[in-house]
């Protein structure tokens, strides 16, 4: 059985003080959900975070890091830095850390090693863009995303990740996928998970989908046989996300 799984990235948003004010407002509603609960605030917010659920099931994830142990790498952090501020996770290959940022197949890879490595849960993000949509090529093109980043990686490790399907034309645009469009490829993203470790291991990865899910149409989304869960964006700096944990 799968877990239901609930996240929210809060991409450049929030203060300390933001931070310590909305999670204590939504504290009790996030905490008593039948899934597992995630907030990725921005990286200065992770220890405020950490203290605020401190007695909760919430997990708190970073957005990025680097995948190198240390060293002269300007402006990055390491998983470790990242565990001794208290994340549990870590998101790799949003489609703004790959599109703004430049984060290569590969260098996604190497950062979903070292999470696995170090013992942090990843969310692992693919999504086609609009132009890739329109050829007809999504499922391909997710294909291609899953093994990519995959690559290397044990059963074992596989078994403790979690994908997210995130169509870049979604993404903050108010224009959700439909339930069809989006079961359709996160079928896709678990059926290439099987092709790769069989089915005992691709029965377990939570497959969540994210673009503009909100309290609205969540329900209908986690109704699908394939999608576990989703990585809200916008709704999750809000009240809403405590309704969308509740769906
Ligand atoms: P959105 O963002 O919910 O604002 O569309 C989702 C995401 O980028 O993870």
């Amino acid at each position: 059985m799968r877990s239901r799984v609930i996240a929210g990235n809060w991409k450049m948003n929030k203060t300390p003080a933001e931070t310590r004010e909305f999670l204590e407002s939504v504290k009790e509603r996030i905490s008593r959900a039948d899934a597992r609960v995630f907030v990725f605030p921005p990286l200065i917010c992770i220890p405020e975070a950490v203290e605020v659920l401190k007695d909760t099931d919430v997990c708190v994830g970073a957005q990025n890091f680097y995948y190198e142990e240390k060293g002269a790498f300007t402006g990055e952090v390491s998983a470790d830095m990242l565990i001794c501020a208290g994340a549990k996770a870590v998101i790799i290959g949003h489609s703004e850390r790959r599109d703004i940022f430049g984060e290569s197949d590969e260098l996604i890879n190497l950062k979903l090693k070292k999470a696995v490595e170090k013992g942090l849960i990843p969310i692992l993000c693919c999504g086609e863009s609009l132009e890739i949509r329109e050829a007809g090529t999504a499922a391909a093109h997710i294909e291609r995303q899953i093994k990519s980043a995959f690559d290397g990686i044990s059963a074992k490790d596989a078994a403790k990740c979690i994908v997210a399907y995130e169509p870049i034309w979604a993404i903050g645009t108010g224009k959700t996928a439909t339930s069809d469009q989006a079961q359709e490829i996160c079928a896709c993203v678990r059926e290439t998970l099987k092709s790769i470790y069989g089915g005992s291991v691709s029965d377990v990865i939570p497959v969540l989908y994210g673009g503009s899910m909100n309290a609205g149409n969540a329900a209908e989304l986690v109704a699908c046989e394939d999608i576990d869960g989703g990585l809200i964006g916008s709704a999750s700096l809000k009240e809403e996300f405590a309704d969308i944990v509740n769906v």
